[in-house]
């Protein structure tokens, strides 16, 4: 058996899929949603977000908005070592992994490595599947996932991912440059998408809560 964590996607969407709006704006979840996402934090490992995340909204990745909430490891994918050495990442008391392809620069990935662990995994791009086994060998075995739209392509493409939570808020933005839940190529036929069973389903503040598995 594949030893990997055990992943949770979640987000924060529009009725109309987008978890960005064309200008990047992503404030799409109400205080009550914000609340569950940072008891979800403090209830896993880790939380792994894409570069381009990390580089737009510049996130704490931390449960702060939960009294006496536990800080999981932090995980930017960033096959190219662009994260800024002033990220927020890098901040708190929080372990931070950031990792890496082979053709990150080797000067950035020494200077990444004085603020945080550095795991290198494929060649181009970071290898998805390289870097669960890394994160289950550190004690991550439940990760949750929060995006972008981009990686959780990646994540779902790969048959990685186990869970997926998304809270709709009552807000449709449109824009075809805006970011969907989920990016990349995606498949030909509905029939070859990534199958899902509903779990549980509740109203939330103004938001409303759907809790998936993925059917394999
Ligand atoms: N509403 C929400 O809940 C929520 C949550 C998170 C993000 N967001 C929004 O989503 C937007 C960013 O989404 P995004 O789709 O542009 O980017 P993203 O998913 O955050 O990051 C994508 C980048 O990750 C890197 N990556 C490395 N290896 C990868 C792999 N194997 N598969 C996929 N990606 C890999 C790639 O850059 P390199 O090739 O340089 O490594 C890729 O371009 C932001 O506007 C943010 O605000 C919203």
């Amino acid at each position: 058996m594949e030893m990997r964590p055990w992943v949770v996607l979640n987000a924060g969407i529009t009725l109309d899929g987008k978890i960005a709006s064309r200008s990047r704006d992503s404030r799409i979840s109400c205080p009550e949603d914000l609340k569950r996402v940072h008891r979800l934090r403090s209830e896993v490992d880790g939380i792994m977000v894409g570069i381009n995340t990390a580089l737009i909204d510049d996130p704490k990745l931390t449960a702060h908005k939960i009294e006496g909430g536990r800080n999981p490891v932090r995980i930017v994918v960033d096959s190219r070592g662009r994260i800024p050495l002033t990220a927020q990442v890098f901040k708190g008391d929080a372990k931070t992994i950031i990792a890496v392809s082979k053709k990150a620069p080797a000067d950035k990935v020494r200077e990444i490595e004085e603020k945080a662990e550095v795991i290198v995994c494929g060649e181009d791009r970071v290898d998805l599947r390289c870097l669960m086994k890394e994160l289950y060998a550190r004690g991550i075995w439940k990760l949750l996932l929060e995006g972008g739209g981009t990686l959780n392509w990646g994540m779902l493409k790969e048959g990685l991912v186990d869970e997926v939570r998304v809270a709709i808020a009552p807000r449709i933005v449109g824009g075809r440059d805006a970011v969907t839940l989920v990016e990349g190529e995606g498949y030909d036929l509905i029939s070859e998408g990534v199958r899902l069973r509903l779990k549980k389903s509740y109203p939330l503040g103004e938001d409303f809560i759907l809790e998936y598995e993925v059917v394999r």
